[in-house]
């Protein structure tokens, strides 16, 4: 038995900041929007055991937000006033918390306290079952500041962490509705910002597209949100791979990987242009929430433990690997739902095969360069179809090239100008419409190398002159190399002289 004990119990207002501290605006309204998916799902079952739920149609969120005020409301089925009492306010899930469902997206028991805490300080949540409704009215300073009453003999007097839930009108469509204001500055700011909806919006249509396709409706601000079009394209020639698994930890895992768009002609980005390459990498999902989205980094298999980086002319490739369980507990997510736990055994294994995968595909875009023009012309008799329509299949099918031995190598040129400069280059090629690639290949025939055939010596001895911040003049020529070019000659050899070929001297 200890003489003493310390105290350990943490205060509210540091585990307020803590919680709320590491996670994005966005992922906490994600955070929302997974209960009411969990709601829905617990509503599907309640009306008949089932295994996977594949039909939420009915079923709606709508979340709405302005530089004063946040709300989301859903159909999908309220929270029960038990539940609420012992569970749902609950930091963390108690071990005996009955569980959302098979397959839920909740597990920690963190979620909506930790989003509600991070937007604003007035909450409103009016929550209504079939049965019986409550409401309740959170002031977080008011929350933060309220101590329990000293118990005798006890101490130091515990601070009260209870909400109170007041009974309330029931509604006729059964869900809930947390209404938050008194924003705090900086969410409010980003709610003001006209591209926050958006890209908010770009974000739900990525990480919900599968509840999407299932019939679920998000709204945001009024615009109902389209989901991600996961596809690959196939043909005669390219055909995805798809495994699907049981781990040995009984993690069902689902792997789909293919070409979800053409490959780049250009083996480096073109310069000023950002590819579109949000669809490009390997997503991960869990309970079909997507968790990492087009990932080109070591959190999935780029540049992990030695496999090659992501490179631009990857480009083309989608990997989605899901996994699924009845028990979210098993899934290799972490709190935030926003990064896989990359130790969970069951991860490992799928980067295995996620490695190999991968490496098809990077043989494949090394070996379509040898007759680049016959890959473009396959690659583009592939169709686009739904990904998660794709049969299953052992291996990732694409078409062979066999590097030629007389094959040319050839090397890419890229230069940048100001646009303006360009456009006048257009114009006085009599074409304003070319191309900037055509005015590029227009402009090394039009400034050929105009020099002779110049020996060893004599190149040595130009050679020495260079680097020059002017082309030499003739004194400078007499001086160093004994003889003379005419001065379009040397002006272009000033240019050019990195490029110059060498020709060997021979003693007739
Ligand atoms: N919109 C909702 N509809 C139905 N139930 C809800 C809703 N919002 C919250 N709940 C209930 O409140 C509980 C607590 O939610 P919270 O997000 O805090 O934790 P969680 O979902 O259990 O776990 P996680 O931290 O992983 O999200 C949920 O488990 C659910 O039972
Ligand atoms: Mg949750």
């Amino acid at each position: 038995m200890a003489t003493h004990k310390a105290h350990a119990t943490p205060t509210k207002d540091f585990f307020v900041r803590m919680i709320t501290k590491d996670i994005s605006l966005e992922d906490c309204i994600l955070d929302l929007i997974d209960n009411c998916l969990d709601g829905a799902r617990k509503a599907r079952h309640a009306e008949g055991p089932g295994v996977r739920v594949d039909d939420y149609s009915g079923f709606v969120a709508k979340v709405d937000f302005e530089a004063n005020r946040f709300d989301i409301v859903d159909n999908c089925g309220g929270i029960k006033i038990s539940e609420a009492i012992d569970y749902a306010f609950h930091f963390g899930r108690r071990a005996n918390t009955p569980t959302d469902g098979d397959y839920s997206i909740g597990l920690y028991g963190i979620g909506m306290k930790r989003a509600i805490f991070k937007i604003g300080n007035v909450i409103d949540i009016h929550s209504s079952t079939s049965a019986e409704a409550f409401k309740t009215h959170i002031n977080v300073t008011e929350w933060l500041g309220k101590d329990a009453v000293p118990e005798p003999g006890k101490q130091p007097p515990s601070e009260d962490w209870d909400f109170d839930l007041d009974d309330a009108e029931r509604i006729q469509e059964t869900g809930t509705k947390i209404a938050i204001t008194e924003l705090y500055q900086g969410i409010s700011a980003q709610f003001a910002n006209p591209t926050f909806a958006n890209s908010l919006s770009r974000i739900v249509g990525r990480d919900y597209a599968q509840f999407l396709a299932k019939g679920f409706e998000i709204i945001v601000n009024g615009q109902r949100v389209l989901g991600f079009d996961f596809v690959v394209r196939e043909s005669e020639h390219f055909k995805a791979i798809r495994l699907q698994y049981t781990d040995d930890s009984g993690v069902e895992v689902d792997i789909i990987a293919g070409m979800a768009g053409l490959p780049p002609e250009d083996l480096e980005p073109p310069e000023g242009k950002r590819a579109e390459t949000d669809y490009y990498g390997w997503f991960v999902l869990c309970n079909d929430r997507v968790v990492i989205a087009s990932d080109k980094s070591n959190r999935t298999v780029w540049g992990d433990d030695g496999f090659p980086f992501w490179h631009y002319q990857y480009n083309g490739f989608i990997g989605v690997v899901s996994f699924h369980s009845r028990n979210a507990n098993q899934l290799p997510w972490t709190t935030t739902k926003r990064e896989v736990d990359s130790s969970h055994p069951a991860y490992r294994r799928a980067v295995v095969k996620m490695k190999e995968i991968s490496r098809s595909w990077i043989n494949y875009t090394n070996e379509r360069k040898s007759d680049m023009d016959e890959a473009k012309r396959r690659e583009a008799g592939a169709t686009p179809m739904p990904l998660f329509n794709v049969a299953p299949r052992a291996s990732l099918e694409v078409p062979r090239f066999v590097a030629t031995t007389n094959r040319v190598v050839v090397a890419n040129i890229s230069y940048a100008k100001p646009a303006s400069e360009v456009a006048k280059v257009k114009k006085s090629l009599g074409n304003s419409n070319m191309t900037n690639k055509e005015v590029g290949l227009k402009g090394v025939a039009a400034d050929p190398i105009m020099v002779p055939h110049l020996t060893i010596k004599e190149k040595i001895a130009l050679d020495r002159m260079m680097p020059s911040p002017h082309s030499p003049t003739d004194g400078e020529m007499d001086g160093a190399a004994g003889f003379r070019l005419l001065r379009d000659q040397i002006d272009a050899y000033h240019r050019h002289y990195r490029h110059y070929p060498m020709f060997g001297e021979i003693q007739l």
